[in-house]
């Protein structure tokens, strides 16, 4: 089954208004990009950034499970929605970590998305420990378990594997690595989800450059990257969409 390419960049918290020439520079030199291209910024520019991006996509970096209420500093996908995003990061390891959110945290946002129509990108990975302790497929089996939704469809999910270790690092998996963990999360998908499971996009994420994008998108069912500091300059991330 043809998956279409996704090259994801995640700005983390990084940007302010200056940094809206970078989108400017995507857009005009990736008109005709075969992959799809997303860009999440800091929410702040979300909806500056929508109005200009043109065949680029806009995302969020998180969202609330409720539609609205008593939740300061929150922003809820139906929110993200109306600012101009398609798409929204759910689960990344940062706030599993900095915000102790849960498998059942990220499962009740990504049901959020889904209703507010946003395709969501439900993140999974193992630590450095977990890996050594040879527990990364049970992990990453229980994080799929716990973080997605029962209705999810292979045009509103996409699963991004980041490895914790190799986040803004430099430390990478091997192919091999990459490949076996990555035809797990595909078994996991088609047996839970059948055909829908098989129609989600898989991304690898973690110190991914154009340096050895190529090499990483050659692997088995990954289908695009995750990517954070790479994707903060237009030419940088440039060099990775081209290699999709
Ligand atoms: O979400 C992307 C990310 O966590 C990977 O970051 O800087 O290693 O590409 P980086």
């Amino acid at each position: 089954m043809a998956r279409r390419k996704l090259a994801a960049g995640n700005w983390k918290m990084n940007g302010t208004s200056a940094m809206l020439a970078e989108i400017d520079t995507l857009a005009r030199d990736h008109a005709d990009a075969r992959c799809e291209i997303l860009i999440c910024p800091p929410a702040t520019l979300i909806a500056r950034m929508a109005e200009r991006a043109g065949p680029i996509a806009v995302g969020g970096q998180d969202c609330h499970a409720a539609d609205s209420g008593a939740h300061t500093g929150d922003i809820s996908a139906g929110m993200l929605r109306d600012a101009g995003a398609s798409h929204v990061i759910l689960g990344h390891s940062e706030r599993r970590a900095d915000h102790g959110e849960d498998d059942a945290t990220v499962r009740a946002k990504a049901q959020a998305a889904l209703s507010a129509g946003l395709v969501a990108i439900v993140c999974v990975g193992e630590t450095l420990e977990q890996r050594e302790g040879g527990e990364t497929l049970d992990v990453i089996s229980g994080q799929l378990a716990g973080s997605l939704p029962d209705d999810a469809t292979g045009a509103a999910i996409v699963v991004a594997y980041e490895p914790v270790w190799a986040i803004g690092t430099g430390k990478v998996p091997t192919l091999e690595q990459i490949g076996e963990v990555h035809a797990h999360i595909r078994a996991a998908l088609t047996d839970r989800f059948g055909p829908e499971g098989e129609a989600m996009r898989l991304l690898y994420g973690g110190s991914v450059k154009s340096a050895n994008a190529g090499d990483i998108f050659a692997v088995a069912d990954v289908d695009g990257a995750l990517v954070g500091g790479a994707s903060l300059k237009a030419e940088d991330f440039g060099g990775i969409v081209a290699a999709l």
